[in-house]
């Protein structure tokens, strides 16, 4: 594999504010190392702005190591850009070739309103999050109770798992035509409903999440799987499923608990 350094052009989305008309600005960047990541060639990029006297390109980050789901943006038209099941800080600048223009803008979708450039507000997670409530799992030695005592399959446990690693990036919401929020909805809910400690407030959670769901104004879920395909945590469709039956199930049995 080629190391030399390579040169690019950024067209970036840049946005003074959620009221703001915003534009792509074109960018030149040299020497960029492959092993850099696509965050730390911002970096270097925000460092040379700054000493030049212009606004550094606000973008969203925390963890840098894929668990946090900060770090979102679109890269040539794909939400955490071309490598599959990969976070934006997590993509490496080998991922593409001296010369190269790269496109980057922010998710688009109603429910994640631009803050500045790159940044987006995705509390509308947070609100369907907080919707879903608590669960109540007696715990500790006082009453003999230790939650995690309680059996669990082993394929039951491994498919909550795989759900609870959703880091709520939305990029999902981003990929689909209809700004639908079910495959991140489907992760929480089934990973909840999967385990025997989140069965007590089964109902409520999924009727108060879909409907907070419902609230923020994401769309339908219309079943093309573009959420999937770009998930970087590789969450399976196949939650959706469940999470329908969960609220069906619900919708029709919450008044006979
Ligand atoms: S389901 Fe995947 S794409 Fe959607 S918020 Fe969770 S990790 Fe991100
Ligand atoms: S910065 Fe946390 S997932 Fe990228």
């Amino acid at each position: 594999m080629d190391h030399s350094n390579i040169s690019l052009t950024l067209e970036v989305w840049r946005q003074e504010s959620a009221s703001a008309n915003g534009k792509f600005v074109t960018y030149k960047v040299d020497d960029v190392s492959p092993e850099m990541s696509f965050l730390e060639m911002f970096d270097v990029l925000n460092e040379r702005l700054i000493r030049e006297g212009q606004d550094p390109i606000a973008f969203d980050h925390d963890c840098r190591e894929g668990i946090c789901g900060s770090c979102s943006m679109h890269i040539n038209g794909r939400p955490h850009g071309p490598w599959h099941a990969t976070t934006v800080c997590q993509l490496h600048m080998r991922a593409f070739k001296n010369g190269d223009t790269i496109v980057v803008e922010p998710w688009r979708a109603k429910s994640f309103p631009v803050i500045k450039d790159l940044m987006v507000d995705r509390s509308a997670f947070d609100r369907i999050i907080q919707a879903g409530g608590y669960v109540s799992v007696n715990t500790g030695n006082v009453n003999g109770v230790d939650a995690n005592a309680i059996p669990v399959e082993k394929d039951k446990a491994d498919t909550a798992f795989a759900a609870a690693t959703c880091i709520g990036c939305g990029a999902c919401v981003a990929a689909c035509k209809n700004s639908s929020a079910m495959l991140f909805m489907s992760a929480k809910v089934s990973h909840l409903a999967l385990l025997p400690q989140g069965a007590p407030e089964r109902k409520d959670r999924v009727l108060n999440m879909v409907a907070q769901m419902d609230k923020e104004g994401f769309g339908s879920c219309t079943f093309t799987g573009a959420c999937e395909a770009v998930c970087p945590k590789e969450i399976s469709i196949t939650n959706i499923s469940r999470l329908n039956k969960e609220y069906l199930n619900a919708g029709m049995t919450v008044d006979k608990r």
